[in-house]
C-alpha cells in the first residue's frame, strides 16, 4: 500500500498502444493532468516527446510505484491494455501499490463475465474497480469516443466527469453514461459490436448486389453509399463503406476495394453476442449470421475448392430487376430488425443480472463516437424512451418503417437467393421479421415431435394447463 500523496495527476493510464495513447491525450487535452506507464519504457519516452503542447499536462513515470505516486488520492487509473489475462496480471501488479479507496478501471474490450468476477474480486481484495466500454476507434479515443460504464456508483462519480468531458457530444449531451452495476458497461459495448458486426455485414451483401449482380463498378457503389448517407441510413458505417469504395490503390490505381482480400478478421466481441444471445434464449440469429459469415469468409481455400465443384453461381441479375432504391430499403428494414434484436440481448442480460438498464440511455449515448453511431439511433432513443420493453420493431416509427420497406427486403432475400447472391445477415433478419410478426407459428409440430419421441408434453390451445400428451404414447400407438 502506498503512503504517498505527492501526486498532481487526476488520473494515471496504464497501456499506452494506440487506444492507450490517444485516450491519454483526449484526457489531456480536456484539462486534465494524466499519469502514464507504459511496460516498456521507451515507448512511454516516445509518448511524451510527441506529446507536444499537451506534455506540461502529461506525467511520465517509469515503474508502477512511480505512477501511483503521481496521482493523487484517491487515485483512479485506466487500464488500456489487451483484454484477458493481461487485465488480471495488471490488477494484481497494483493491487499491493494502491489503498483499498483507489480505483482501477478497466478500459478494454472485456469480457462482461471477467468483469463481473474481478468486482466482486475487488470487494474482497480491494480497490475499487468500474469497467468501461470505449467505442470509436483510435480517432474516437483521441477526440471523443462513446463510453459505456459499469459498476459501483459512487466508483462512477469519481470519474464520471471526466469520462464525460472527454467522450463525444451529440447536440451538446455526452456520449458517455453510467448504465448499471458491475459488468453491464462491458456487455453493452460487447452487444455493440454484435449490431457493428451486422451492420457491417448486410453493407457488405447489398455491396454484394450491387457488384455482382448488378455489375457496378466499386467508384460507383461509393456514389450509391455516399447518397444513401444523406438520407435514413446516415451513419458512420455508411460513410466510411463510400470512403473505401471510392479509394484507389495508390500503387496499382485500382480500386483499393478490389484488390483487399475477402477474409476477415475478429477479435471475439460479436461472437461474444452470439454466445450471449444464445445462453439468455434470446434471438439474435442477423448476429450470429453476421459472425457465421465471417468465419466463412476465413475459409477461403474451403470456398475455392467449393467454387471447383459446383460452379459460380449464376449471379448476374436480369437488367431492371432491381434498384438501388430497393436495396436502401432492405438495408433499412434490416438494420432495424439487428439493431431490435440487439437491444433485446440487452435487456434479456439486464434481467437476468437484475440490473437497472435504461435502454433509452444506451441509444442516446451510441449516437456519437461510437462505431454503430447512425441518425436512426436518435429515433431509437426515442422510441425506447417510449416503452423501453417493447420489441423495437413495434414501435410506431420503426414498424411504419418496416412496413414501407418489407418488400424490398423480401424481394432482396428473394433474388439472392434465386441467384446464389448471398445474404445470410438480411434473409436472416426476415426470417426473425417473420416469425415475430405470426401469431400462430409452427411450434406446435416441435411440440408434437417432443412429445412423440420423449412424452415431454405440451399445453392446448383449447384447454388450461400444461402437460398433455397426443394419442402417441408407447401403447397406444
Ligand atoms: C469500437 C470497435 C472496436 C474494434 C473491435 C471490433 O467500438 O471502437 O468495435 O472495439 O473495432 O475490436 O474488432 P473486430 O472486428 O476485430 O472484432
Amino acid at each position: 500500500m502506498s503512503d504517498l500523496n505527492t501526486g498532481v495527476a487526476e488520473i494515471g493510464l496504464i497501456g499506452l498502444g494506440t487506444m492507450g495513447g490517444n485516450l491519454a491525450l483526449n484526457i489531456a487535452e480536456h484539462g486534465f493532468d494524466i499519469a502514464v506507464f507504459n511496460r516498456t519504457v521507451d515507448k512511454t519516452e516516445t509518448f511524451y516527446k510527441n506529446a507536444g503542447e499537451l506534455a506540461p499536462k502529461v506525467h511520465p513515470t517509469k515503474t508502477l510505484a512511480e505512477l501511483v505516486a503521481a496521482i493523487k488520492a484517491p487515485r483512479a487509473i485506466i487500464l488500456m491494455v489487451p483484454a484477458g489475462d493481461a487485465v488480471d496480471a495488471q490488477i494484481e501488479a497494483l493491487r499491493p501499490l494502491l489503498d483499498p479507496s483507489d480505483l482501477i478501471i478497466d478500459a478494454g474490450n472485456a469480457n462482461y463475465h471477467d468483469t463481473r468476477r474481478r468486482a466482486e474480486e475487488s470487494l474482497e481484495k480491494g480497490p475499487r474497480f468500474l469497467g468501461i466500454g470505449v467505442s470509436g476507434g483510435e480517432e474516437g479515443a483521441r477526440f471523443g469516443p462513446s463510453i459505456m460504464g459499469g459498476g459501483a456508483m459512487d466508483a462512477w462519480d469519481q470519474v464520471g466527469h471526466i469520462l464525460e468531458a472527454i467522450s463525444a457530444k451529440h447536440e451538446g449531451e455526452p456520449c458517455a453514461a453510467h448504465l448499471g452495476e458491475s459488468g453491464s458497461g462491458h456487455l453493452v459495448k460487447t452487444v455493440h459490436n454484435g449490431i457493428e458486426y451486422a451492420d457491417m455485414q448486410m453493407i457488405a451483401e447489398v455491396y454484394g448486389f450491387m457488384r455482382d449482380g448488378m455489375g457496378m463498378s466499386a467508384e460507383d457503389i461509393g456514389e450509391v453509399f455516399e447518397k444513401w448517407n444523406e438520407g435514413i441510413l446516415q451513419s458512420y458505417l455508411i460513410e466510411i463503406s463510400a470512403k473505401v469504395a471510392k479509394a484507389k490503390d495508390p500503387e496499382t490505381g485500382r480500386p483499393m476495394l478490389d484488390i483487399i482480400l475477402d477474409t476477415a478478421g475478429q477479435k471475439g466481441t460479436g461472437r461474444w453476442t452470439a454466445i450471449e444471445a444464445l445462453m439468455l434464449g434470446t434471438p439474435a440469429g442477423a448476429i450470429e449470421a453476421a459472425v457465421a459469415t465471417r468465419n466463412m469468409s476465413a475459409r477461403l481455400d474451403e470456398r475455392k475448392i467449393g467454387e471447383g465443384v459446383f460452379g459460380s453461381a449464376p449471379k448476374t441479375l436480369a437488367k431492371d430487376v432491381i434498384t438501388v432504391d430497393a436495396l436502401e430499403a432492405a438495408l433499412v428494414a434490416g438494420k432495424i430488425v439487428c439493431y431490435a434484436q440487439g437491444f433485446r440481448v440487452i435487456s434479456e442480460a439486464a434481467k437476468q443480472y437484475e440490473w437497472s438498464m435504461p435502454l433509452p440511455e444506451i441509444a442516446r449515448i451510441w449516437r456519437n463516437g461510437c462505431i454503430i453511431r447512425s441518425a436512426m439511433l436518435n429515433d431509437m432513443a426515442s422510441a425506447l424512451a417510449e416503452d423501453p420493453n417493447r420489441n423495437l420493431m413495434f414501435a410506431p416509427f420503426f414498424s411504419a418503417k418496416l412496413k414501407q420497406t418489407e418488400d424490398a427486403l423480401r424481394q432482396v432475400v428473394a433474388l439472392g437467393a434465386l441467384n446464389g447472391l448471398p445474404v445470410p445477415a438480411l434473409s436472416s433478419g426476415l426470417s426473425y421479421f417473420d416469425v415475430m410478426r405470426t401469431e400462430r407459428s409452427t411450434a406446435n409440430m416441435l411440440q408434437g415431435q417432443r412429445d412423440f419421441f420423449g412424452a415431454h408434453g405440451f399445453e392446448r390451445t383449447d384447454k388450461d394447463g400444461g402437460g398433455y400428451h397426443g394419442p402417441w404414447a408407447m401403447n397406444t400407438v
